[in-house]
């Protein structure tokens, strides 16, 4: 077992910037590069070759790893995957974060497990949870994420509303043609419900590389189209936030519209990804990643890793170019950075 140091103090150890002057303080942890779905904007029909266990980062590399970027001034931790809760030991892992004193704990699920985990994840200090929904017709829901879930999803919904863990986030990946036609249903949904209902713009990023730019739902799309049933006034967000929030003038329910190709928001970007295999990556769209695992297994002192983090968040790209005509999808898709 890794032993465990005290987190450095972060007035001594410094915090983490880029060299445009941006603060990283958002720390995205894939656990796993599995998943018990296989979403047709992320995964291909057939099983990819999973990583071996002895790639995987254990949880006490981790959780030192995750020591060490608080120390630097990491103050909100995403736990994501694959799937993160078909992973054993998330929950410890989870408890590991709390105790370190991360401020802002999350967890982005596909809700699958969430019903029969949510009480566990939250005595181990879950402080709030995104659930993807893509549809809210159950053979939609089906032929997307490619199993039968749609009840247990909801059900995990449910669990994740009726517990402590707020707020609760859903998030959806459009697709036109094949779910941009309940654009209303899930503005609706989010009403009824009074949760946060978020839209995602299909990005690059699939395994099958299908992704075109007519595809994706520009953002002023859906917000048009709800504000012509529900009139809705933005509300304010953090600079770095990835969703443009709004709420409705006549009723409950929140409305994010997350607009990556349409409104890049990379100028203030403040996050960080941690691959399950142990690579720091800064940015969805990096060319390259940065293996940490190496240093980990090499024996590195916290200082040398401290340096070393550094130095790659340093390099952190000005943002994607997504919009740029010579513009290549990453060779790492989705499924091996982590959602
Ligand atoms: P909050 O912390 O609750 O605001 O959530 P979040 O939006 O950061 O997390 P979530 O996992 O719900 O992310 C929703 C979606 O936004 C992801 O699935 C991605 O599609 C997209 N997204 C999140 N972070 C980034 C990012 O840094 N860059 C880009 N381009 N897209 C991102
Ligand atoms: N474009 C946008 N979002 C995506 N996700 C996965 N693939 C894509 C993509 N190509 C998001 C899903 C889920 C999270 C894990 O990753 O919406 O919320
Ligand atoms: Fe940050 Fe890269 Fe996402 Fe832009 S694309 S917001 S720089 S992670």
């Amino acid at each position: 077992m890794t032993q465990l140091h005290s987190v450095p103090d972060a007035a001594t150890a410094g915090q983490l910037t880029d060299k445009f002057g941006r603060q990283i303080t958002d720390l995205r942890v894939s656990v796993t590069d599995r998943c018990n779905f296989r979403c047709v904007y992320c995964r291909s029909a057939n099983p990819e070759n999973h990583m071996a266990e002895h790639n995987l980062l254990s949880w006490d590399e981790l959780g030192r790893l995750a020591r060490i970027l608080v120390g630097l001034g990491i103050k909100k931790v995403r736990v994501t995957g694959g799937e993160p809760l078909v992973r054993p030991g998330v929950e410890e892992f989870i408890a590991r974060l709390r105790a370190l004193g991360v401020p802002d704990i999350s967890l982005t699920t596909n809700g699958q497990l969430l019903a029969e985990r949510c009480e566990r994840l939250i005595a181990a200090g879950l402080n709030r949870i995104n659930i993807s929904l893509d549809s809210l017709d159950r053979a939609k829901f089906d032929k997307i994420t490619r199993t039968r879930s749609f009840d247990r999803v909801m059900a995990g919904i449910d669990a994740a509303q009726a517990s402590p863990l707020r707020p609760v986030k859903v998030n959806a990946v459009l697709v036109r043609g094949l779910n941009d036609d309940e654009v209303e249903a899930f503005a609706a949904f989010a009403r009824e419900r009074d949760l946060i209902m978020r839209f995602i713009e299909f990005m690059p990023l699939d395994a099958d590389r299908a992704w075109t730019r007519d595809l994706f739902v520009p953002a002023e799309e859906v917000r048009r189209r709800i504000e012509a049933r529900w009139p809705m006034v933005p509300i304010a967000h953090e600079r770095s936030e990835t969703a443009r929030k709004y709420r409705f003038t006549d009723g409950r329910g929140e409305i994010g519209l997350i607009a990556p190709v349409s409104q890049p928001f990379c100028g203030f970007c403040s996050r960080v990804r941690l691959t399950a295999d142990g690579k720091l990556r800064t940015c969805l769209f990096s060319k390259d990643d940065h293996d940490l695992k190496g240093l980990l297994r090499g024996g590195a002192s916290d200082q040398e890793i401290i340096g070393e983090i550094r130095g790659i968040v340093m390099e952190k790209e000005a943002g994607h170019r997504i919009n740029e005509p010579d513009f290549v999808p990453p060779s790492r898709t989705m499924v091996y950075i982590g959602g």
